[in-house]
């Protein structure tokens, strides 16, 4: 493994962070129907107070919402907050002045002079990850950030991110991946290790595989929405991954929800499971603070290894 960087040590200290996809969005989430302003308030005070202070937003959630209430909650408390946001790379944003044009939105709305992590949020076809990482460059020599990540980037897209900055003596900070026990890609594709190699922190989004990996939810049971169809062939195959997560938290007095977040840890990754209220972000805060032994990580690898994507 490479050194970490210096500007960069912040995030590998980090062990948990909460996702703010939820905070105003009502495609997936249905903001404003079972939660709202207040239940997220309570839910991302409790996370502060238990020690998860690493909030993932972006420009895109909630079309802005997002950052504003981040913006709107941070005013009211006196915890310093890492605040991670993402610019979107729109086909028609074909220049790398959009990047700092819409960190400058960003910070707007967050009500913040810079944001301690800034990343591309999916890769682009109008945009090559050496421009993206020019106009990232830009954010960072004007002071709105304070480092760089990418998301949703494979290795290869990665390693031209970090060559470019390179040159730049900036260090690429992390990688925000769709990880969790069901879906293992980045530990196929090289991508996690490289990540580890390179000292590039990941970040592992959906880590609860949107709810699934709480049990709450089957083949009767559904999550709703658009959730239900999109995983009505995962729930068939999840009650032993359940069963075991459960077993495994007894053992440690914890929940299939913290034991799955822990997994994450274990392998190396920074989870930002998303909560819509104070019970759920309570919980998941637990993930952190302590760890699965190895041999009962192996059994999770074990007991997915044919269900994961
Ligand atoms: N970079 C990207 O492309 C990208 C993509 C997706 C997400 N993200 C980031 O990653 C964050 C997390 O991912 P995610 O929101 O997709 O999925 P997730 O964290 O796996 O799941 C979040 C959902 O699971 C349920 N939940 C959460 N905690 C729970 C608990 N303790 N017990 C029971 N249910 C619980 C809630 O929904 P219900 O109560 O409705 O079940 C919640 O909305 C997002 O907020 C966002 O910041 C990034």
């Amino acid at each position: 493994m490479t050194e970490i960087s210096n500007e960069t040590r912040f995030l590998h200290a980090i062990e948990m962070g909460l996702g703010a996809w939820q905070w105003g969005d009502r495609v997936v989430w249905a903001y404003g129907q079972k939660y709202s302003d207040k239940e997220l308030r309570e839910g991302f005070e409790v996370s502060l107070n238990l020690g998860v202070r690493f909030v993932d937003t972006a420009e895109t959630y909630g079309s802005g919402y997002s950052e504003r209430l981040l913006g709107k909650f941070l005013k009211d408390i006196d915890q310093p907050v890492l605040v991670a946001t993402k610019f979107f790379p729109w086909p028609w944003k074909i220049t790398k002045g959009f990047i700092p044009r819409a960190l400058r939105g960003s910070l707007d709305r967050l009500g913040l002079e810079s944001v301690d992590l800034y990343q591309i949020h999916w890769p682009s076809f109008t945009l090559s990850p050496e421009a993206m990482m020019e106009g990232m460059v830009e954010c960072v020599k004007r002071g709105m950030t304070r480092t760089v990540g990418v998301s949703n980037f494979d290795e290869k897209r990665m390693i031209r991110a970090y060559t470019t900055l390179a040159r730049h003596g900036i260090p690429l900070a992390s990688n925000q991946v769709h990880y969790s026990l069901l879906t293992r890609d980045v530990e196929r594709n090289g991508t996690l290790a490289r990540c580890k190699e390179l000292g590039i922190r990941m970040i592992a989004y959906s880590p609860l595989e949107k709810g699934l990996l709480s049990g709450k939810y089957s083949t009767q049971n559904p999550p709703p929405g658009v959730r239900g169809s999109h995983y009505a062939d995962m729930l068939k195959k999840l009650p032993p991954v359940i069963k075991l997560l459960q077993e495994l938290g007894q053992t440690h007095g914890k929940t299939a929800t913290q034991v799955s977040l822990n997994w994450l840890i274990c392998k190396g990754a920074l989870p930002i499971p998303g909560a819509k209220n104070v019970k759920q972000a309570d919980e998941n805060a637990g993930g952190a603070g302590w760890r699965l032994t190895e041999d009962e990580v192996a059994r999770l690898d074990e007991a997915t290894k044919d269900i994961h994507r």
